[in-house]
Formats: C-alpha cells, sequence, structure tokens
C-alpha cells in the first residue's frame, strides 16, 4: 500500500487515525475542502490550510473541461498552478457529469457528455480518468470512474450501475498500475439495496484499493434513510484502510456516519451555503440574513479558532450579507470551513478519549437544524 492508515483509537465502530501521504498526514475522521475549479471558493490556500484541513478535494470534470489537463500538466500540475502544497483528491468525473453536463450517455466503454460551460463534446473513460487526475492533475489520491443512480432508484436500474461500475473499477485499477506515491480509491454503489452493496464492496475488494469510497448517497434519500445504508455499508469494507463518505454533508450527518465507522468526508456546504448567508455553529445552523441579527454584537463562534468566526459580530456579518458585499461570502465560507475543521478534530479528539458516545449525545442535544 502506497499510503500507511494507522488507526490509533477505536471507540464502537468509529475510529480515529492517520493516513501517511508523501505531502503530508491526513488526520482523520477528515473533512476535505471542495476545491471544484482549483479553488476552494472565496478562500486563499493559508486560509484553508489554517482551519486545519489536512487535503482538499478537486474535480476532474471541472478542470478537463477547464483549463484542461494537458494545459494543467504544462503548468506543473495541480498543487503548483493553485498553491497548494497538501494532499489532493481529485473525483473522477462521473458523478459531476450526471449532476451538471448537458447531454450525457453511458456506454461500456465511455461516458459521453457536453461541457456545461459551451455545449462542448467530450468522452470520459476510465483510463481518461486516471490518466487525467494521476498524471495530468498530479492528485495524490484518485477515484474510480463510477456510476451512481439518482434516487430512488429500482433495483435492476441500481444492480447495472453498481455492475458498472465494479468493471470500471476494474479498469481504472489496471490504467493506474501500482505507484509508490500515489493512491486510488474504489467506490461502493449499490443504491439503499443492502445485498448490491455488499456484492459492490466484495467485487472492490477483489480488484483491491488503497481505500474504499461510499458512493451513491445524499443524492435525496434524506438522513434517516442514509443512516440505514450506513448501519451496514461501512462495515462491508476493509477496517484497515480508509473509508470515504463521498459528497456529505451536514455536520448532523458527519457525526452519524463516524459513528458508523466512516473517516473521509468531502462536501459543498459550508462554502455554498456560506455564499448564501448560512453559517454552521454549535447550536446548528444560523441565516445571517435574519433580522435578529441586525445588532447581535457577538460573534459566529468563540471558540473556533478562526479570524472568521471570532473577530467579527454578527451584526456585521449580517449586514455584509444583507448588502450582498464579498466580504460576507468570504468570511462564512471561512468560518464554515473552519467550524467543519471544529467538528472533526472534536471528534478525533473525543474517540481518543474514549469518550465519543458522550460526544455524540451532547452535540445532538446543543445542534438542532430548525433554529433559523
Ligand atoms: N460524489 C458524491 N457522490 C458520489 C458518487 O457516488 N460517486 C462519485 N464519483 N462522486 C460522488
Amino acid at each position: 500500500m502506497p499510503f500507511p492508515f494507522d488507526i490509533q483509537n477505536t471507540e464502537g465502530r468509529a475510529r480515529t487515525g492517520v493516513l501517511r501521504t508523501p505531502r503530508g498526514d491526513i488526520r482523520t475522521p477528515a473533512f476535505m475542502p471542495v476545491g471544484t475549479a482549483a479553488t476552494v471558493k472565496a478562500m486563499t490556500v493559508d486560509q484553508v490550510a489554517q482551519t486545519g484541513a489536512d487535503i482538499i478535494l478537486g474535480n476532474t470534470y471541472h478542470l478537463m473541461l477547464r483549463p484542461g489537463p494537458e494545459r494543467m500538466e504544462r503548468l506543473g500540475g495541480l498543487h503548483k498552478f493553485m498553491g497548494w502544497n497538501k494532499p489532493i483528491l481529485t473525483d473522477s468525473g462521473g458523478f459531476q457529469v450526471m449532476s451538471l453536463a448537458g447531454i450525457s450517455k453511458v456506454k461500456e466503454e465511455a461516458v459521453t457528455f457536453a461541457s456545461h460551460i459551451d455545449g462542448s463534446k467530450h468522452v470520459l473513460t476510465p483510463e481518461r480518468s486516471i490518466e487525467i487526475q494521476a498524471d495530468r492533475i498530479g492528485a495524490d489520491i484518485s477515484m474510480q470512474l463510477d456510476q451512481c443512480v439518482s434516487w430512488p432508484a429500482e433495483e435492476p436500474a441500481a444492480r447495472a450501475a453498481m455492475e458498472l461500475s465494479a468493471r470500471w473499477g476494474a479498469r481504472s485499477k489496471a490504467a493506474f498500475g501500482t505507484r509508490e506515491t500515489q493512491a486510488l480509491f474504489g467506490i461502493q454503489q449499490g443504491s439503499t439495496f443492502e445485498n448490491l452493496r455488499r456484492e459492490s464492496s466484495d467485487r472492490l475488494q477483489e480488484i483491491g484499493f488503497d481505500g474504499y469510497a461510499i458512493g451513491g448517497l445524499a443524492v435525496g434519500e434524506g438522513h434517516q434513510a442514509m443512516c440505514e445504508v450506513l448501519d451496514y455499508a461501512p462495515d462491508m469494507l476493509p477496517a484497515d484502510r480508509p473509508r470515504y463518505l463521498m459528497g456529505v454533508g451536514k455536520p448532523v450527518d458527519l457525526v452519524e456516519a463516524v459513528y458508523r465507522g466512516v473517516d473521509m468526508f468531502d462536501c459543498v456546504l459550508p462554502t455554498r451555503a456560506g455564499r448564501h448567508g448560512q453559517a454552521w455553529t454549535w447550536a446548528g445552523p444560523i441565516n445571517l440574513k435574519n433580522a435578529r441579527f441586525a445588532e447581535d454584537q457577538d460573534p459566529l463562534e468563540p471558540d473556533v479558532p478562526c479570524p472568521a468566526s471570532q473577530a467579527y459580530s454578527k451584526a456585521y456579518l449580517h449586514h455584509l450579507v444583507r448588502a450582498d458585499e464579498i466580504l460576507g461570502k468570504v468570511l462564512l465560507s471561512w468560518h464554515n470551513i473552519a467550524f467543519f475543521q471544529a467538528l472533526t478534530a472534536a471528534m478525533r479528539e473525543a474517540i481518543a478519549a474514549g469518550r465519543f458516545e458522550a460526544f455524540r449525545r451532547d452535540f445532538h442535544a446543543r445542534h438542532t437544524s430548525n433554529n433559523q
């Protein structure tokens, strides 16, 4: 395995550990800020690093359209291009094709799609996705190309996507080969069908990956249904390798997924919601547009170690959001990323101290989702 994964403490199914990469350690549970188009939107890389993020995520789909893989390689790869020297994980592209591209067509050989930017036609095979991620972008962790069905899915459609993903997993692995300084993760699919998730993870483990992702969740099924899948899905994946829940999620989702054995997450939520005036706090999400903050002189979270969380009043943030000032988006994105990092740091500490169960109880007692 290129990247040793040292699990340091466990409590029930929850674990805390360190994934060791040549570009630095990734402390787990880890939240990866999303840097879709070679930027964590509205943040500098120094700000992102200061929040405690050990790794960020980039997107093959966006980067292959703009600036383009070959140009990216000529410019020295994504780390150099954006000035981020710590690890980068890239998503493989198929999922973004489904959600963003114009017309798209999935066949055994490849997914073909029209760019959401200019309508130009593109083809993504498992082999090309690996080439773009590992060789052109220079990702530390590449993801296999997969197909995710929308929710709700009938079992035959979910099976077909899971089986295609398994075959694309094998092709991704063959294209990736074995590398010393880069890793490849497989992606479990199977929608909400336990038998399909089982078959998917068996097939992935036969191929053999450096880490294993759980895909196909947070696609509209809701928190409860997602937790029901997480009651069994992480346990199907090897205990000694990192488990990554893709595209998740809200703080409550993270706590419940860590409780069920997940190690890594990514989500656009903190930055996207921040650009829309929403801030996460230990008491839950708040919307700074709300008139009740007009004269609130307290900061967002005095105990989150970030200037955006500590040094600006909610009254000021309310004003910036109402006036649609750029700084409002900058500060709320920064605060939200810092809050998600504080949340994963608190979970790591709680697991290490054997008090994660108490942490989870306290978190839910404090955190309400309807207090905006
Ligand atoms: N991001 C969120 N969910 C998924 C998924 O199922 N597959 C991929 N590749 N990316 C995702």
